[in-house]
């Protein structure tokens, strides 16, 4: 049985730091009016708060919400270890970190009956989880739902899928997210994915720093980027179903489970801002050069885990959205660099416009911290020598997971037989063009 929402929940301005609560109930009634954790709790819930910032954080990070639940979460039987499958977890010390430029086509096809946990793959990351610094870069490959329920304790996960629909049954009620959306689901969190297609196929960033939030303006102004109103929860709805039900914990890098007899998405009313979310990426309002050359591809930020040091991301979330090209005598594609952050970039859709083959949806590049890159041969070639008139890039949409500290590969991402061999190749043939 499942609660019908009443109250709506959307526009997330909490992300802006101002610390805005939001609530939803899924009957009249059962959120508590004027106090957290009363006597007793409306309709004989029970009131729980969850904690995704220490009591003491500063108010506009400060991140907790409270549950009302037909069962505490404490009520549960004791929690054993159980096989990690591809699933790897920082610190990353399995392999020496690459400098080399390296490129994934999609992973392969999975076995039949593999869900959204299962089908996890971690490529690599950096950092600590037990310090709850750094990030890791997980792709996933699922042809079935999750009949058991899933939370990491190690971070938040910022989900992007690329092919297939995903309904998220979340503690707090569900989300939808199709390819071009990206889903949040906060540290801690409970959730079950239900896939809407008969595959599913995409990209995590796992978060182990602070979560993420929306990047400051400045001389922007109060709007653009990713506007706060375009983030959307979900309202209040719960399970009331009797029978076992698998909880899987992944803690310290490693997947515990337990077996409940009720389902643990029993949370009927909340209120609070550590809450999962969904975003269209079309609702990216893109900022760019109207004179000439381009902004560094900061200006893409969608929402960023900012580190001990300003302006310094433990992780950025960064889309290049459709966007009109207009600057004068620009090489518009993006340019060649070497930067001290290092990036790991995917495909959701169509084709990215530094590159003109190679990279395709669902495959992903790492260039690591220093390493060179930008446009390949064909794309230097073609954008030195075009015309400059306005120019509407339509067909793609690509991503970027940008952070601070050098991303180490899992053994199996290094070895993987999706790995591209030859990926330096694209930029053979850039013959000096100089003369004194
Ligand atoms: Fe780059």
């Amino acid at each position: 049985m499942s609660g019908e929402a009443r109250k709506t929940a959307a526009g997330l301005s909490y992300l802006t730091g101002f610390g805005n609560e939001h609530a939803s109930e899924a009957v009249p009634g059962a959120l508590p009016e004027g106090r957290n954790s009363p006597q007793r709790a409306p309709l004989g819930l029970y009131a729980e708060q969850l904690s995704g910032s220490a009591f003491t954080e500063p108010r506009a990070h400060n991140r907790r919400s409270w549950l009302y639940r037909i069962r505490p979460s404490a009520a549960h039987p004791v929690f054993t270890r159980t096989d990690n499958g591809a699933l790897r977890t920082a610190p990353f010390t399995e392999s020496v970190p690459d400098p080399n430029r390296l490129r994934w086509n999609p992973l392969p096809e999975p076995p039949v009956g593999t869900d959204f946990l299962a089908g996890l793959w971690t490529l690599g990351g950096n950092g600590d989880a037990a310090q709850r610094t750094g990030m890791a870069v997980h792709l996933y490959h699922a042809n079935s739902s999750m009949e058991r329920v899933f939370s990491d304790a190690d971070g938040e996960l910022l989900i992007v899928p690329e092919r297939g629909g995903l309904l998220l049954h979340t503690e707090f009620g569900r989300l939808q997210v199709e390819p071009a959306h990206v889903a949040l689901v906060p540290r801690g969190v409970r959730f079950r994915v239900e896939l809407l297609d008969e595959s599913a196929r995409g990209y995590v960033c796992e978060n182990y720093g602070a979560p993420f939030r929306l990047p400051d303006l400045g001389p922007i102004g109060a709007n653009g980027l990713a506007n706060a109103r375009d983030f959307r929860a979900p309202v209040a709805a719960y399970e009331e179903a009797a029978g076992p039900v698998e909880v899987v914990n992944k803690f310290c890098g490693n997947l515990w489970a337990a077996t409940y007899d009720h389902s643990p998405l029993d949370v009927v009313a909340w209120h609070g801002n550590h809450v999962p979310y969904v975003y269209d990426l079309r609702r990216f309002n893109v900022i760019g050069s109207i004179s000439y050359d381009h902004p560094d591809p900061s200006v893409f930020t969608v929402l960023t885990s900012p580190s001990d040091t300003p302006g310094l991301a433990g992780v950025d979330f960064v889309v290049f959205a459709p966007r009109w090209l207009v600057g004068e005598d620009t090489f518009r594609p993006p340019y060649f660099h070497r930067n001290v952050m290092s990036e790991y970039m995917g495909l959701i859709e169509g084709a990215y416009d530094a590159k003109a083959e190679g990279f395709v949806p669902g495959g992903g590049s790492l260039h690591n911290m220093m390493s060179a890159h930008g446009p390949d041969r064909e794309t230097f070639d073609r954008a030195s020598t075009a015309e400059l008139t306005p120019q509407k890039i339509d067909d793609g949409l690509a991503f970027m997971f940008e952070t601070r500290w050098p991303v180490t590969l899992t053994p199996h991402a290094a070895g993987a037989d999706h790995l591209q061999p030859c990926y330096d190749d694209v930029w053979r043939g850039l013959e000096p063009h100089f003369r004194a």
